[in-house]
């Protein structure tokens, strides 16, 4: 056993003052895209982000991520550059795979540009397909297997978005904000080539100093279903 997983696990002698603390913190992550200010990200407080997402649970522990971390300067500039800038960045997209048509959402690669240059950090998230060997993988599987490959995928999937929450939520509690963004796929290759990894981009965890206070969402109708009726509703 390695001693990384002999260290004793941090106690608390309130739990449930510190659960409260906890639950406030997930319920106010917002994604927050504008109000940025140019103070720059202390190394501890990027570690200490990384360090949670690097706890989170994946399917059999394989933990498919790799984070690369590019502060502000140039590079990520360039990046921002290259993204706003791509060949199919004006109808970057959510489209019906049955059809070929866009879905009722336009392209916000613009906007999410325009995040990358004003954050501290950008934290790239990368597959490294413990399971299903990228998504070029899964496509190119033949019938008989394409199902499990889109199973593994999936699974490296949500052990991916709960690195990234993890993430977010670290970077909130230390009085960071930002957002998520897929849009910088539509430079996928691009990116890829500039911060030399060959997996599949995920997406990018955009973080800065901001502003901007997080206000309450609203929530989608019918998302929850009850199954015993004498239990409560939201
Ligand atoms: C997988 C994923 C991809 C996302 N991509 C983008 C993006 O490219 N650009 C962007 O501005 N927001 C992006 N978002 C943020 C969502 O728009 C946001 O989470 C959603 O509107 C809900 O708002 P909230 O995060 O404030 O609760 C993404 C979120 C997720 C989970």
């Amino acid at each position: 056993m390695s001693i990384e997983t002999e260290r004793l696990l941090p106690r608390h002698d309130n739990p449930h003052q510190l659960g409260r603390a906890v639950l406030d913190l997930i319920q106010s992550r917002r994604s927050l895209r504008e109000g940025f200010i140019d103070k720059p990200i202390p190394t501890e407080v990027i570690d200490e982000i990384i360090q949670s997402g690097l706890r989170a649970p994946s399917s059999k522990n394989a933990q498919p991520w790799r984070v690369h971390v590019l502060e502000r300067g140039e590079r990520l500039a360039g990046i921002a550059d290259t993204v706003q800038f791509a060949k199919n960045a004006r109808d970057y997209a959510p489209i019906d795979p049955a059809t070929g048509q866009l879905r009722q959402w336009e392209s916000t690669v613009a906007e999410s540009a325009q995040v990358l240059r004003a954050v501290g950090v950008g934290l790239f998230v990368e597959n490294r397909g413990a399971f299903s060997g990228g998504r070029q993988s899964v496509a190119n599987a033949n019938n008989s297997v394409r199902g499990n490959g889109i199973v593994g995928y999936s699974f490296e999937m949500i052990g991916l978005g709960a690195m990234v929450e993890n993430m977010w939520l670290s970077a909130h509690a230390q009085g960071l904000g930002g957002v998520f963004m897929g849009d910088v796929l539509v430079a996928e290759e691009e990116i890829q080539a500039e911060l030399a990894f060959s997996g599949d981009l995920v997406g990018v965890l955009a973080l800065g100093y901001t502003d901007l206070q997080p206000f309450e969402k609203a929530l989608k109708a019918d998302t929850v279903v009850y199954h015993d009726p004498s239990k409560g509703a939201l």
